[in-house]
């Protein structure tokens, strides 16, 4: 099950250059590619003549073009130029590919996978203490990027991230404490907007293990608790700060589901010490021996897909920021708002997509499409269900 009407975080924006690029989400292949004035375009990547895959082809005058025929399209996902048509010849109507909204922000490349007006759209998430920007920036900050594949569900690694019980186990090579595995009471803080769970968020203090290798320089003899925040901004991203007696760290995790069984995090990191290029490698290090920790753990996990039911795993109290997450997916799939995903034999037949919002809003193309939606193509399958 895949939450849709939501901004995904999918990709770097500095990975979307001047060729196309194809982020896979979900099974369903976008291509990413920017105009002329720089904005970044996300749209289908199938293109509608023979199932070409455009993150394959080129930019070329404003337009996406597909590797095989050469067909362009707009970054409103009209086709504008069938090259084999003789001059003057009409483009069919049905020459289009479905286009999500799509913004470049905190470094990160978001894209709104659903059909819903501009107006009834869930915000697109604010994450704490960063600028506004194209790139992941905040004063004092230094930043590093990186990203690390997991052959797990989306939902199990999101919940990883904003889980605090398991680093006095899990980590406890690295920045976990295995002497101090108590949890202190805490309170979990929620932020709504425009009616939408915006942030989850919870801060503990955290008994810190004796420092290690580069920071044993400037880490002080007392090793005073750790103040720990982590939470999720729905639906894909994580925040992790951990404020160190020499400065602070802070995280930003996205967790882009690839498919069913495989998730890559995309991360930020960003550090108030050590702020000089020299320590990035160092840093880069610390961050992807923390994902090693957890890799056997996350994919060991039975079953591989979160359980729909609350009551189908035991929760005690420190779990409550997974729990705020599971109940945040059950109400997107009670609104009617998951997406089912199609088995692979169905998949292999049909070029489903996600359905954009031109299909419910422009009655003019009502039928101008030529890929059915992954709803239509699901219960066409079976033969029952109506389109959604
Ligand atoms: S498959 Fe894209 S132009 Fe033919
Ligand atoms: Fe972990």
């Amino acid at each position: 099950m895949f939450i849709k009407n939501h901004w995904y975080a999918v990709e770097f924006g500095s990975e979307v250059a001047a060729e196309p690029v194809l982020a896979r989400v979900h099974g369903h292949d976008l291509v990413l590619w920017r105009s002329h004035d720089g904005t970044v375009n996300a749209q289908s990547d199938l293109c509608v003549h023979r199932g070409g895959s455009l993150a394959g082809g080129k930019v070329v005058g404003n337009c996406v073009q597909c590797p095989y025929h050469g067909w362009r399209y707009g970054a409103d996902g009209a086709c504008v130029e069938i090259p084999a048509n003789r001059h003057g010849l009409p483009i069919p109507r049905k020459a289009r590919i479905d286009t999500y909204p799509c913004v470049e922000r905190y470094g990160f490349v978001w894209v709104f996978l659903g059909d819903l007006a501009a107006e009834q759209r869930p915000p697109l998430p604010v994450l704490d203490g960063l600028e506004e920007h194209t790139e992941a920036k905040a004063a004092g900050y230094r930043a590093i990027f990186g990203e690390f594949t997991w052959n797990a569900n989306y939902d199990r690694v999101l919940e990883n991230a904003v889980d605090i019980a398991h680093t006095p186990f899990v980590h406890s090579g690295s920045f976990g404490n295995a002497e101090q595995p108590e949890i202190e009471e805490f309170d979990l803080q929620e932020e709504r907007k425009d009616g939408f769970l915006a942030s989850v968020t919870a801060t503990v203090d955290l008994e810190p293990p004796r420092p290690s290798g580069l920071w044993k320089f400037i880490s002080s003899k007392e090793r005073p608790p750790v103040s720990t925040t982590t939470g999720f901004y729905p639906p894909n991203v994580s925040l992790l700060i951990v404020r160190l007696p020499m400065g602070e760290i802070r995280i930003f995790t996205a967790a882009v589901p690839r498919s069913e069984h495989v998730t890559v995090s995309k991360f930020a990191m960003l550090r108030t010490f050590f702020t000089g290029g020299w320590a990035d490698k160092n840093s880069m290090q610390r961050t992807i021996k923390i994902f090693r920790e957890d890799q056997p753990t996350v994919e060991g996990q039975r079953p591989e897909l979160l359980p729909f039911d609350l009551s189908a795993e035991l929760h005690v109290k420190s779990d409550s920021i997974q729990l705020a997450y599971r109940r945040w997916r059950s109400e997107q799939i009670n609104r009617g708002w998951g997406l089912e995903v199609l088995p692979d034999e169905t998949a292999m037949r049909a070029a489903a997509v996600i359905p954009s919002p031109a299909r419910a809003s422009d009655p003019e193309l009502a039928n101008a499409w030529v890929f059915p939606t992954v709803a239509e193509a699901a219960s066409s399958q079976t033969g029952t269900g109506s389109p959604q």
